[in-house]
C-alpha cells in the first residue's frame, strides 16, 4: 500500500564521494512500500560527485565541509547533527563517508546509524578490502551492512552479501562485482532495519543485533 507523503521514516545520508550507494538508497525509496525516505544528503567534501547525483534525483543535498573545523572533529559533527535533526532524520546511513566519527555522533545516534563496508566483516576492516581478500586467499568476498559503533567497522552486522572469488580475480574486478552487490544489499537492509522501529526509538528491550 502506498504511504502518504511525510509518513515515512526520514533518513539522512552522509557521503564523501561518488555516491553510488546513496543513489541506490534514493532509488529504492521510490517504491511505494519502502519504509524510509531520504530527507537530506550531506557531504563533508564540496566536490563530491554524489551531491549532484542526489539533486538530480530530487533530494536536498548540502555540503558541511570539515576543513574549516580543522582538527575539531566534534565541532564538525555538531554541525552535521544539527542539520540532520533540522531535516527530521530518525536514522543516518553512511554511504562512502570517509571520516572516522567521534563518540559524539556515534553515541548520539546509537542504534540509528548504519554503514556499508565492502568486505565480509569481521574480515578486512578498513581500506583496500578487495586486495586484502585476494592476497589472503579467501574463497569468498562480499559486503556487510552494520551498525556504527565507536570502533571502526566493528559494529554488529545486520546483513551480508557474498560471492565467490574467481581464480583470475583482481582488486578492480572484485570491487566492481562487490559494488553491484552493495547496491542490492544496502536498500534491503536499511528497509528491514527501519521497519523494525520506524520512529528510531527502541520499542522493546530486545537488542538490535544481527538477525540469525
Ligand atoms: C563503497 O565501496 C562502500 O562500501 C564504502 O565506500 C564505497 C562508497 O562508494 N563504504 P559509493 O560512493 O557509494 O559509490
Amino acid at each position: 500500500m502506498s504511504k502518504a507523503p511525510g509518513s515515512r521514516t526520514k533518513v539522512g545520508i552522509l557521503i564523501s564521494g561518488t555516491g553510488s550507494n546513496m543513489e541506490a538508497l534514493i532509488r529504492a525509496a521510490g517504491a511505494d512500500d519502502c519504509p524510509y525516505e531520504v530527507a537530506v544528503v550531506i557531504s563533508n567534501r564540496p566536490d563530491a560527485v554524489g551531491l549532484d547525483r542526489a539533486r538530480a534525483l530530487g533530494v536536498d543535498a548540502m555540503t558541511i565541509d570539515h576543513a574549516p573545523f580543522g582538527k575539531d572533529r566534534e565541532a564538525h559533527e555538531r554541525a552535521l547533527d544539527a542539520a540532520l535533526r533540522q531535516a527530521g532524520c530518525a536514522y543516518i546511513a553512511l554511504a562512502g563517508y570517509m571520516r572516522v566519527l567521534t563518540p559524539f555522533l556515534v553515541q548520539g545516534w546509537s542504534g540509528r546509524m548504519i554503514n556499508i563496508h565492502p568486505s565480509l566483516l569481521p574480515r578486512h576492516p578498513g581500506l583496500d578490502t578487495h586486495r586484502k581478500a585476494i592476497e589472503a586467499g579467501d574463497a569468498e568476498a562480499g559486503c556487510s551492512v552494520h551498525l556504527v559503533t565507536v570502533g571502526v567497522d566493528e559494529g554488529p552486522v545486520l546483513a551480508q552479501a557474498r560471492l565467490a572469488i574467481r581464480p583470475d580475480e583482481t582488486p578492480e574486478s572484485l570491487a566492481e562485482r562487490v559494488l553491484a552487490e552493495e547496491h542490492r544489499l544496502y536498500p534491503a537492509a536499511l528497509s528491514a532495519y527501519v521497519a523494525r522501529s520506524p520512529s528510531g526509538l527502541p520499542q522493546d528491550p530486545a537488542p538490535r543485533s544481527a538477525p540469525e
